[in-house]
Order: C-alpha cells, then structure tokens, then sequence
C-alpha cells in the first residue's frame, strides 16, 4: 500500500511555509501581525491588541457602549443590539429609533441605557430588561441628536444636536409635568422632506411605520430646559466631569458638562444642583477643526478633531497643551481607560497612546471608518471596543504584553480560550507523518497544561511512529469517602484532520489560529476535539482548585483517533497499571442534532476502512502508443469491481452486509418519536414529515453503511497515461450486532470471488486500514442520568422552563469508545459539545462560544456528582 499513498494528493501544505496575508469575511487582516518599532519619539515598543472577537451586523455601527457584562450597540437603521461580552451571542436586538442610533450612554451604575438618534428622539432603556422607559423629544426640530449623557447626581439627561442647541431633562420632574400633546411629537410634526412640498406642490407621503410610545412614555422637553446656540455649529459630543476640589473654573466646580461642537470650541458648563440648568463658564477654543470627539483622564480632555487632529487640553489649569497631527482622516471616536487614550479615525485605524500621550501603537481595526469606540477592564484586561460602517464591531484585548502573560489575573473562561488558541496553533494532523513533531509539541503542551491545573501527568510512548497519548490524573482531595474512590475516565483526542492553508481554498481563516467571529470560534480541531477536551481539562482542574473534587479524573488523550487510533489499544494494555480501575468512561466527541437542542449521546456506529488496489506488472504507460483492446487496464478493473459493490439505485450488494442489525425496542422507539416530535418544524427538518425524520435518522444510526471516499491512479494523472495501479479506498459503517470480523470477511470475500470471475491479469489487493466496533450505551445508567441532570441545569440557566437534553445517537465512530468498556469493565456515556453546523472534518470548523463554557460547567458537575452514586 505504501507505494500508492504516493499517489494521493496532499492538500496539507507543511508548517513555516510563508502565508499571504489572510483577510477574513470581511476583507480584513484576521490579526493583525503584531509588528515592533519605535515611534513617537519614546523608546515604546509597540504592542497591536489582540482581536479578541469580530460580531458581524448587517448595517453600520454608529454607537457602543459596555458594562460589566454587555456590549451595546447602535446602529444605521435604529437597532440597539446587545451583545454577552463573555460569549459574543446577540443578547436583544431592539428596534429603538427611526434614525441612526447615534449616541448611547449607560448610566454611572450601569441599569439605565440612553439613546439619541437621527429622528430627533432621545430613549431611555432598563439596561437589563430592555424595557423602555422613557421617550424624550423637543417641540423644536433639532434635527439629529449626535449626543446624549446623564448625571445621576441630578437624575438629568443632557443632549446636543444638529440644530447647535443643548437640552436637558431632569427626571425627577418627570410626573409633575404636563402631559404632552402628542401633535407635538416629531413624527407627527411636518417633515423636513416628506413633508415639503414638491412640484406641483403635492407632498410626498410618509413613511408608514411610526414608533411612538404610549403618552405615559413620553416626555417633552420644556422650553425654559433649551439652550438654543449652545455653539456655533453642531454639538457632536458631550462629557460629564468631576473637577478635583481646587481646580475650580470660575468658582464653579462639582460635576459640570463639557460641549464639543463643529464650531472648533469645546464648551464647559457649570450645572445647576436645583434646577438641572446649564450655564456657561468657559470657552475652549481649539482652532477651526470641529471638535467630533472627546474623552477625559483625570484633568486631561483629548479631543478627536476634522481633518486627523488630537488636542490636549489641561483642565486645571486650562491650557491647550499639545495639538498634534496624528491621522489622517476625522478623529471619530475617542475613549480612555486607565492609563490608555485610544482613538479611531475614518481611516480605519486606531491608536493607543499612554498616559504621556506617547505613541502606543497604530493598527487597522476596521476596513471602512471607525464610528465608534468603548473601552473597559474585565479580569484584569484592559479591552477596547470598536465599531465600524464595515459593519462590525471588534474586541480588542489592549492590555500590556507584561499584564498578558502573568495569567493570574485572568478568568477562569480566558485562561480556557487561551489555552485553546495555543493547542489549536499546533498542527497535529496525524494522517501525514510530516507532522509528528507538531504532535509531539501539542502532546507536551497538554502535558504541561494538566501539570499546572494540578494533576499528574506523563506522555505514554505509543508504537513506533505513532504519536503519544497523554496521560493525566487529577487526584480527589479529603478522604474521597462521598466518592467511595471512584474514578472517571475521560477520552479524548488531539489530533486533528488536515486542512488547506492555502488562501484560495475554502476557509474563511487561517485554520490554526484561533479566530473569534459572531459567537464562535474558527479553527481546525476546535470542536473536533480540542475544545471539548480542554472544558474537561479545565473542569476537573477548576475543582481541584475549589477543592471540590472527591473522585479521581484519569484523561487519555490520544494522537491517532483520526488514523483509527492505531497503537491505542497497546498503549493501554501496557500501561494497565498505571491507568488504574476505572468506574465510568466519558467521552466528548460528537454534535447536536441542530444548532439550539442540547443532546447526549448513546450510540456510535463501527467502521471499517479499506484500500482496494488493483495493479499491473506494467509500468506507468502512453495511452496513444500502447492502449489497445487486449490490454486489460487497472483502472477499468477496479471501476468495474466497485461497481459490483452496489445495484445501480445504490443497494448495497455484499452477502450479508446488513446483518444481524438489533431489533428495535419500544422504548428506543420512544425516542425516535421524542427526537422527531422535538426538530420536525425546525427549519432545517421542515421539508420532512415526521415519518421521513425517523426513516432518515435511523438509517443514519442504526443501520450499516457503505461509502467510495475515492478513487485515485499511479503516475502524473494527466489525460494521456495508462496507469499502472488504481486504488480505491472504501468503508463500511456497522451497527449493533454486527461483528467486524464477520462484515470484514464478508467484504473481502465478496470482492475476490467477483474479481475472479473477471480473469483478468492484473492483480488485486485489499488491505483494512482501520477498523472500529459499534458502542451502544445504556442512557438509563447512572453517568447518564447525571449528564441529564447536569445539562438541564447549565442550559436552563435563564430559561423559564427547563431544557430536557434528546438522547441521540450517530453515524460517526469513535474506535476507543467500545474497547475502552471492555478492557475496564466499565460502562461509557458521551457528551457531544457541538452543534450540528460546527463543520468537524470540513473547512471553516468551529465551535460555539457558549457551548464551550457550558460544556466545561457541565463536566465540572459530572466530575463532582457521578462519582457520589
Ligand atoms: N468525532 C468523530 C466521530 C463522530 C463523527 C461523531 C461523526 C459524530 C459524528 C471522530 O473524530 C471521527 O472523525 N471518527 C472517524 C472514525 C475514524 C476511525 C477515522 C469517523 O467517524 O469517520
Ligand atoms: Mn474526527
């Protein structure tokens, strides 16, 4: 056979080849290569952030702001989505305006949301709930509200407009007021458009859609509340601050609000404790650029001026003390956290400046302009937002690089994606020898990473050439006398499928480098099975360091499952000792039936790969000179021997090839009718009666299958050659109670005794590759039960009722997962991690966010309960 495998092609190009440069979706740099200089006269090394995420809408991004635990944003066509800052998913998606949502501000203690837009309204939201509140307009057309804030102190929403003026509402007043007419509100005002009259002087007729809230929601702005002219041209930003007792301006100090207009100016106001009011104090004038932008740290105001300009005011003493040319385009969005001042320009590229105001680093964040910008700490990192008319919003992780490494600081979930991104940037493709030493090194990082969670770990030597498996044990702590010394084992795998590195080809990214996008994350074994492994990894090791773990978690994780897990069984038997009694096998290495109904897994098919080679004892020939009717080709022979395999509408023709298959029982039936009743309105099932769902998942799961994976030819396979051999390899799924050696036999037998009755010279070859018995486990036992119990607790989590998993079982096969029972008397329960869209095996594999956390949990409470049973 060695000699043929020549012949197929190589789709896996090698480690340290150069790579152009990947550009996602999107058309942009995935992450940007972090680049080293010096610039800005300092001796600063620049440090580019890491793109932590990239969320993906269908319009631009105009406005961000975070709290703890959300991201909100605003966008082009008056949505607010929010999205989880741990998982990416999209928590709401809110129609909230008419407009652009141009300005969001959260509240000092984050649960009350402002929003002001381009339809002249301002909306006040319950930052948890979503609820509106509030709805705040003005009798006045002032055209769009480019800014909003709020002083809780005065319980006062603050807003600038198109129409150069600045109003306020005091919230406390709110019921006292006059309930507003609804005439006045400015949809049902005359429109600056629709409402003009056109030739002939007929008007052109209103949108349909009118969001207005009930009046009880509705709050007019009174007319003494305006400052009309607040500057001399638009007011597109605002700030609240708190001078430091001392640096009064004018006699005036506490909490005041600062305007930047397109007038160039940036305005302080003093606020009036009793009556909200604002009253001029001071005038900062700063050229002629309009002022788009500000943030504040301590008593330092950096403004984003037209035209790439930043200013630095000191507001203690007043002074403009640097202006400085910094990009190229309009300096759209500043914002501060901590020691760090970052700014976005329409150019697409952001900065990190520190505290000096040196230069930090300069990178491509977004690849139209940067709209939009928020930064804060979480765990210890420092992490800033932007958004973007690309539409996309990007996490960045701008901590310094020494802050990066020292992981005490991170969470638990952070040092969870971290470790993940290391083990997927190993290439550990075990098909191709080429890529033993990447093995290795996976091998020795998931060594190394067990030993630092707290457990024992040792890489057991498979057989020559194999890759190792690891071997790891997390010791129970106490007397372990509520686990009565049980042990878990858990199997796993970390090798992975190849995958092209080639730009053309079919991924999105770069397929070892682990790429957050919308919820997910891209990357070659993520799900399949790095990631799964790493959540139990990180489970067990979480409860040694909450000192929760009673039972002993032995892990094999293995290097060769892709091959059919050659030299395991060996491995195993010599290190019995070692691995010791087990009392239950986990395993996590299959999908969900759709992407939202959590399941658990009971059943693998078996499978058996061959190679069937038919030869000539020619070489390599000329089809032109030597092809004639008494040359009897390979390749003709072994199309013409598969074509034996099956009857022309695809039945499979091998004597006994579906026999014995185990009768179904009532309560197995009962669970077919679960599943189908569970997808069968579910868009991707809609198109299958419920009938059609059940003939189709049972002929998945518990009824054998052939396939011809391919077909390939000696020599250079160009349209001219005669080859010389032609190989073909096949495989066989099998079911309970098929025997391998039994469907094996058959399948040999049957390919010879056809190929005989051809007499033909050429010769032929069958070599089984690899093979794997059929696992059905029992999803009444204790580990299942256990599973269920643990799944319905994680994925209930904020539901109202509570997600019962569907017990499932699948096509694919997994050859350790029935060897592992036998050889410790022990029975297995599998917990697929993945959704059914997680493309294992295909390009673009990735695996959910969410389903990442929520498996480790998961296993955190298996570890911790099953062996109390
Ligand atoms: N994760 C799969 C097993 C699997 C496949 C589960 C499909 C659920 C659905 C495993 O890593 C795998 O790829 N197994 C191989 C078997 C092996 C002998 C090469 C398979 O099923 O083809
Ligand atoms: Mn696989």
């Amino acid at each position: 056979m060695s000699g043929l495998q020549a012949f197929s092609p190589n789709n896996g190009s090698r480690a340290g080849t150069p790579l152009p440069r990947f550009l996602d979706s999107y058309g942009f740099p995935i992450n940007p290569p972090a680049r080293k200089g010096k610039e800005g006269g300092g001796a600063i090394e620049e440090e580019i952030p890491t793109l932590l995420h990239r969320v993906k809408h269908n319009g631009s991004i105009l406005s961000l702001c975070v709290s703890d635990t959300l991201i909100y944003a605003g966008s082009q066509s008056g949505e607010i989505l929010v999205w989880s800052i741990e998982t990416f998913q999209l928590v709401k998606s809110i129609q909230a305006h008419q407009g652009s949502v141009l300005c969001l501000y959260l509240s000092d203690d984050g649960s009350v949301l402002f929003s002001s837009a381009g339809d002249a309204i301002i909306n006040v939201w319950n930052a948890k709930t979503f609820e509106n509140l509030y709805s705040i307009y003005s009798t006045f057309d002032v055209g769009d509200v480019f800014c909003v804030v709020y002083s809780s102190a005065l319980q006062t929403a603050y807003f600038g407009a198109q129409n150069t003026s600045i109003q306020w509402y005091d919230l406390k007043v709110k019921d006292s007021r006059p309930r507003p007419t609804l005439t006045s509100h400015p949809s049902y005002r005359n429109h600056r458009f629709f409402d003009s009259k056109g030739p002939g002087g007929r008007t052109t007729p209103r949108p349909a859609s009118k969001i207005v809230p009930p009046s009880s929601r509705l709050l007019e702005v009174a007319p003494e509340n305006i400052v009309q002219y607040a500057h001399y041209g638009y007011v597109y930003c605002m700030l609240l601050i708190t001078l430091p007792s001392g640096s009064e301006v004018g006699g005036v100090g506490g909490e005041m609000l600062l305007s930047g207009g397109g007038d160039g100016v940036v305005k302080l106001w003093a606020l009036d404790p009793v009556t909200s009011a604002i009253k001029d104090v001071k005038t900062l004038g700063a050229g002629d650029s309009g002022v788009l932008s500000m943030a504040i740290n301590d008593t330092m105001l950096y403004c984003g001026l037209t035209d790439g300009e930043i200013c630095i005011w000191d507001l203690d003493t007043m002074q403009l003390i640097r202006s400085l040319k910094t990009h190229c385009e309009d300096v759209l969005t500043m914002s501060v956290m901590g020691n760090c001042i970052f700014s976005g320009s329409a150019s697409g590229y952001s900065r990190k400046w520190n505290q000096r105001f040196e230069h930090m680093s300069r990178w491509q964040s977004h690849s139209g302009l940067i709209l939009a910008s928020a930064a804060t700490k979480r765990h210890g990192r420092l992490i800033y937002i932007t958004g973007g008319n690309d539409d996309c919003v990007a996490i960045w992780d701008a901590s310094a690089l020494e802050q990066l490494e020292s992981q005490i600081l991170k969470s638990q979930n952070d040092q969870l994606l971290s470790s993940l991104s290391k083990l997927v940037s190993f290439r550990t493709v075990s098909s191709d020898p080429s890529y033993a030493e990447d093995c290795r090194r996976g091998a020795t990082y998931l060594k190394q990473l067990f030993k630092r969670y707290g457990a024992t770990a040792t890489l057991l030597p498979s057989e020559e050439g194999r890759n190792p498996i690891v071997h790891a044990r997390f010791g129970g702590c106490g007397t372990k006398s509520r686990s009565k010394g049980k042990t878990i084992l858990f199997y796993g795998h970390y090798d992975v499928i190849s995958a092209s590195e080639s730009a053309k080809a079919g991924w999105q990214t770069r397929p070892f480098e682990l790429t957050g996008m919308n919820g997910y994350l891209y990357g070659r074994g993520v799900s399949d099975n790095k990631g799964p492994c790493l959540a139990a990894l990180f489970a067990a090791g979480e409860l040694v360091q909450e000192q929760e773990l009673d039972a002993d978690i032995t892990f094999l994780i293995e290097g060769e499952e892709e091959t059919g897990s050659r030299g395991f069984v060996d491995a195993v038997r010599r290190n019995k000792e070692l691995i010791g009694d087990v009392d239950w096998i986990l395993l996590a290495n299959s999908y969900w039936l759709n992407d939202d109904v959590p399941c658990l897994t009971y059943g693998l098919r078996g499978v058996i790969h061959a190679t069937v080679v038919v030869e000539s004892d020619k070489p390599d020939l000329h089809s032109g000179v030597e092809g004639s009717r008494l040359n009897r080709e390979p390749t003709i022979d072994l199309v013409n021997l598969l074509a034996k395999l099956t009857s022309p509408d695809g039945k499979v023709l091998i004597p006994g090839f579906s026999e014995p298959v185990r009768p179904i029982t009532p309560a197995e039936e009962e669970m077919y009718t679960a599943i189908t009743n569970a997808i069968v309105n579910k868009p991707d099932w809609s198109h299958l009666t419920a009938a059609q769902i059940k003939d189709h998942l049972m002929s998945k799961w518990r009824f054998p299958s052939l396939t011809i994976h391919k077909v390939s030819v000696s020599g250079p396979s160009n349209a001219t050659i005669i080859p010389r051999a032609a190989s073909a390899s096949i495989s066989l799924r099998i079911v309970p109670d098929q025997e391998l050696s039994v469907i094996k036999d058959r399948l040999v037998s049957y390919l010879r005794s056809e190929y005989s009755s051809f007499n033909s010279h050429n010769k032929l070859n069958i070599t089984i590759d690899h093979e794997a018995e059929p696992w059905l486990g029992d999803p009444e036992n204790d580990a299942f039960r256990t599973l269920e119990e643990a799944v319905m607790d994680v994925w209930s989590e904020g539901n109202e009722e509570r997600v019962r998993p569907l017990y499932i079982r699948e096509g694919g096969s997994i050859p350790t997962a029935r060897f592992l029972e036998k050889e410790f008397g022990a029975p297995a329960a599998h917990l697929p991690c993945g959704q059914a869209s997680d493309q294992a095996h295909l390009d673009d594999e990735r695996l959910r966010l969410v389903n990442l956390y929520k498996s480790k949990a998961i296993f955190k409470r298996v570890f911790r309960e099953l062996p109390k049973k």
